[in-house]
């Protein structure tokens, strides 16, 4: 998909499509205003008819009206006017989107941003409208022979005024860049475990090494690993064919010698449980289980493609769960980097072990904040749904910020509690701890089993089980923490 950003009025915009905005009790926005006035009142007619009350997200496709360029004109529900938010938003550009492909529209201008919400300025409702429609225009079709024809809409353009146009070009290549990245994240998540493997994951972060120079990249394999006695992440790859890896991305465009930023996403490529092995029902979706590593390689493909001045480090402990004789049993005992013993009571609390290597592989960057993400726990999804990402720390300016970030993202989080009293639940007769610690609160005490690994920096944690893939008929990566995540670290470049 192409965005570009334009001026001019509604009515002599050349375009196989021109999109103008309707208030609920058929108010009409300034364009669909202008648009009613060149075609002779043809608008405000079929408005009474009641084909469209405008109701946020309802659309109507017009055929060509006459004294207008274009060569048809879509009518775009937007709520009431007073009430219009950033979900009603975004809900109203997918759903032209929708409309758009639907009719087979080449490209269209899209003449809404002189009605966006309040409560946040034309540049964040620009953006926020670029990943709408590029969210709506995400298929997952490289597996399909019949790719259900050619994709239909090419070019999206936004239409703003002259001077507004101008400013909305940096926002505009910034929200591309981003799309882009969420792209990346979708179709890695997305991708199948027989082909997205561990060595796979590296190999992506050595493409985007000689796609970008900013980038570099390094991987470490088994033996590597051995070397440095990361004896908790190689524990899980025994039972795999498949060799673990351990990616290290660096991104250096923040002031010079600042301290970097380290993002460590949870990459198991295949989570079947191992011994512990989990039943078969949607086991299919433990393909997702490295959606944290998608995550991470989307991040810095988005910053190095608006060249985001920020100093980066990405961790991605990348493994495969699998049971076999060679597997991790429960029982076992294993030592992580860190020196800490681990009693391993459930083989299906793995991304928790090989998290915690990373998260001590982090202390030499000396960061300024570390941030993981992991689809570590259904307890999360059974605490919050599907909506927020779990999120816990221990640097109260730090989750605020997230916390923060999500607000405007539309990418929300949510803060659950990482007190010292869940330390106890992970108490082990055998080692210095469990790596389970109970059925209850199952999100917390995982969080808190990595707190026992981020005492040096500051940490949070975003558990993205429930937010980084839909299930059901809609099944497939959703790119979240992205959103998040960048604008986080845009509010940051812009901080200095
Ligand atoms: N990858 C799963 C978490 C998960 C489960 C994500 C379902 C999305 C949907 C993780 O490795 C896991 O299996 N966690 C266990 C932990 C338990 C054994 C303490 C879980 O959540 O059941
Ligand atoms: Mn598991
Ligand atoms: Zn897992």
């Amino acid at each position: 998909m192409e965005f570009g950003i334009k001026s001019g009025s509604a009515t002599s915009i050349k375009s196989a499509c021109v999109v103008v905005g309707v208030f609920e009790g058929r108010k009409l926005t300034p364009s669909a205003q202008a648009l009613d006035e060149a075609s002779g009142g043809q608008i405000s007619q079929i408005l009474k008819r009641g084909d469209l009350e405008g109701k946020c997200g309802q659309t109507l496709l017009l055929p060509a009206l006459p004294g207008i360029t274009a060569e048809r004109v879509l009518l775009v529900g937007l709520g009431q006017a007073r009430e219009l938010d950033l979900k009603g938003w975004k809900k109203a550009h997918a759903e032209a989107v929708g409309a758009l492909l639907e009719r087979g529209a080449g490209d269209a201008a899209f003449c809404l941003l002189e009605a966006f919400p309040r409560g946040m300025d034309m540049a964040e409702a620009l953006r926020l409208a670029v990943l709408a429609v590029d969210e709506r225009d995400y298929r997952f079709d490289q597996f399909k022979r019949d790719k259900n024809g050619k994709r239909a809409l090419k070019r999206v353009n936004f239409i703003a005024g002259r001077k507004e146009a101008r400013e909305l070009e940096e926002p505009l290549r910034q929200a591309e860049a981003i799309a882009g990245g969420i792209r990346l994240t979708k179709d890695l998540a997305n991708m199948p475990g027989n082909v997205c493997t561990p060595s796979y994951l590296a190999d992506e972060a050595r493409r985007l090494a000689s796609l970008y120079t900013t980038i570099h990249t390094e991987v470490l394999d088994q033996s590597a690993m051995e070397q440095l006695g990361m004896g908790a992440l190689l524990a899980v790859a025994r039972g795999s064919s498949q060799p673990p890896r351990f990616i290290v991305l660096e991104y250096r465009q923040g002031p010079e010698d600042g301290k970097p930023v380290v993002l460590v996403g949870k990459g198991v490529t295949f989570d079947s449980g191992g011994i512990s092995l989990k039943p078969g029902e949607k086991m299919d979706e433990m393909k997702y289980d490295m959606s944290g590593a998608a995550s991470v390689l989307g991040i810095f493909a988005a910053c190095a493609e608006m060249r985001l001045p920020v100093n980066l480090v990405g961790l991605i402990p990348t493994v495969e769960n699998m049971p076999s004789g060679h597997a991790l049993k429960p029982g076992d005992i294993v030592t992580s980097l860190s020196g800490q013993t681990i009693e391993v009571l459930n083989t299906d609390a793995e991304g928790r072990l090989i998290l915690c290597d990373a998260l001590t592989y982090a202390e030499r960057y000396k960061p300024e904040a570390v941030v993981d993400m992991a689809t570590l726990t259904g307890a999360c999804v059974i605490a919050l749904a599907r909506f927020p990402s779990g999120l816990l720390g221990n640097h109260r300016p730090l989750v605020q910020a997230l916390l923060k970030a999500g607000e405007k993202s539309g990418d929300r989080a949510w803060e659950l509690p990482l007190w010292d009293d869940y330390q106890d639940l992970l108490k082990s007769n055998f080692a210095d701890m469990a790596n389970i610690g109970g059925r209850e609160g199952g999100a917390i005490t995982a969080a808190s089993f990595l707190a026992r690994f981020t005492k040096n920096y500051p940490w949070a944690h975003l558990d993205i089980a429930g937010t980084a893939w839909n299930s059901g008929d809609k099944k497939g990566a959703t790119g979240r923490p992205l959103p998040l995540i960048m604008t986080w670290l845009m509010e940051k470049a812009a901080q200095g």
